[in-house]
């Protein structure tokens, strides 16, 4: 099928840091990319041949994007769906499939195909206009979560003993039950065009709660063999119920009393699998790619004990980049940096993420932990900043 070269032009729609990771394996496999993303130079703008300028929601934007390339996907999930059907409808291919990203971009229908697929998941009703007396009605604890547009953690609401009323979301919402969970886990899972699906080793994901962003995660997850199979399966089988094309991040609640039960989905690579770079004979970010251009899946065999720390802005943070402690962290043994090549830095913002590799999992964990104390992403004045990215060139840069 593929002869020529580019084997393939990739349209991504989103010029965020998982399309900037996915570049390295498009050019390996003898791809060329463009990017769409409303901000120029964007983190995978900077890298790929080519970014348009547009919004993820505008037409002409996405058929532009669409004629020039042979295949779309994409890096985000906030996109206008109605123009990519038209797309798909006059025959240019997007995958995964717009009709799915339209399915899971509403919570509710995404539970409810769940459901209908026998998925084990948390109980939950659909409530348009949220109040007080429903959801006392439904009964505390509870977890209400904006039908659309929510993304880490914005758009969820966590009423364990009270509902307050100025912190009920006032958007067409479902009401979820809170699960009492022992932890969280991932897995990520690729099904291809021609059906074939596999699930990469199941993950434990540790969130940050005043960011309500993934802050450390730990690659295997520490659960017994017969729960992480049973967790493999579960992700699979969601993946098949969606008859998902591409890489999917399956996210888990482990209960206390031993219950697997899926949370949500997201139909694209994932935070939860960058460990895969490090850890994995096949980068989740290939995967996708072979996924989507109907190759045979690679071999998703761990190598190596990874533990990720995502590196988010700090709490002050503002204005431009400023990172310390870069030279500390490289020096420990096992630590790859990925710096996402964002151009200003705001609290909590995703900067980059770092995996560490080793021997043992604690021993990850110990360096991780060294990794976390010393890298940091500050925001400063711009003449700092431009002192600082001379430092980091050793001043071979003319300021
Ligand atoms: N039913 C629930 N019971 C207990 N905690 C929950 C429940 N649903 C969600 N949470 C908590 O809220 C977090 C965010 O929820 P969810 O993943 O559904 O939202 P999100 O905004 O799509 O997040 P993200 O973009 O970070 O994946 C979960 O990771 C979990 O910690
Ligand atoms: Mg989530």
């Amino acid at each position: 099928m593929f002869r020529s070269c580019p084997i393939a032009r990739l349209g991504i729609i989103g010029g965020g840091q998982l399309a900037r990771m996915m570049i390295p394996a498009a050019t390996q496999l003898g791809c060329e990319v463009v990017i769409l993303d409303p901000t120029p130079d964007s983190p995978a703008g900077q890298v790929a041949s080519a970014q348009i300028v547009g919004h993820f929601d505008d037409a002409d934007s996405l058929r532009a994007l669409a004629e020039r390339c042979d295949l779309t996907t994409f890096d985000i999930e906030t996109i206008a769906t109605e123009p990519l059907l038209q797309l798909a409808e006059a025959g240019h291919i997007i995958r995964p499939a717009p009709e799915l990203l339209a399915l899971i971009q509403d919570k509710l229908h995404q539970k409810q195909r769940l459901l209908d697929a026998g998925i084990a998941t948390a109980d939950f009703i659909a409530l348009d206009e949220p109040d007080a007396e429903s959801m006392l009605a439904f009964g505390l604890p509870l977890v209400q979560k904006a039908r659309r547009g929510g993304y880490d953690g914005r758009g969820v609401a966590v009423f364990t003993d009270a509902v307050i009323e100025d912190r009920v979301l006032p958007v067409p919402s479902l009401l979820e039950r809170y699960v009492d969970f022992r932890c969280e886990l991932a897995v990520m899972v690729a099904r291809s065009t021609l059906g074939e699906i596999r699930s990469y080793p199941v993950v434990e994901m540790v969130f940050d709660d005043r960011a309500n962003v993934l802050d450390l995660l730990l690659a295997p997850a520490r659960i017994d063999a017969g729960l992480a199979a049973r967790a493999q399966q579960l992700a699979e089988q969601t993946v098949t119920a969606l008859d998902g094309v591409g890489m999917f991040g399956v996210e888990l609640f482990l209960t206390r009393d031993g219950q697997l039960l899926v949370n949500e989905v997201a139909p694209r690579t994932h935070n939860s699998g960058h460990w895969t770079i490090e850890a994995c004979r096949t980068s989740q970010f290939e995967q996708h790619l072979r996924a989507i251009l109907g190759l045979p899946l690679g071999d998703v065999t761990q190598h190596s004990p990874a533990v990720m720390l995502n590196l988010l802005g700090e709490a002050d943070a503002d204005g431009d980049v400023v990172i310390d402690g870069l030279d500390e962290a490289l020096a420990l043994p096992g630590v790859a940096v990925h710096l996402y090549g964002k151009q200003t830095v705001r609290p909590y913002r995703k900067m980059g993420h770092v995996t560490i590799t080793a021997a043992e999992l604690d021993i990850a964990l110990g360096i991780a932990g060294q990794v976390r104390a010393a890298l940091k992403i500050g925001g400063s004045s711009p003449a700092t900043t431009t002192a600082k990215i001379n430092e980091l060139n050793h001043g071979t840069e003319p300021s």
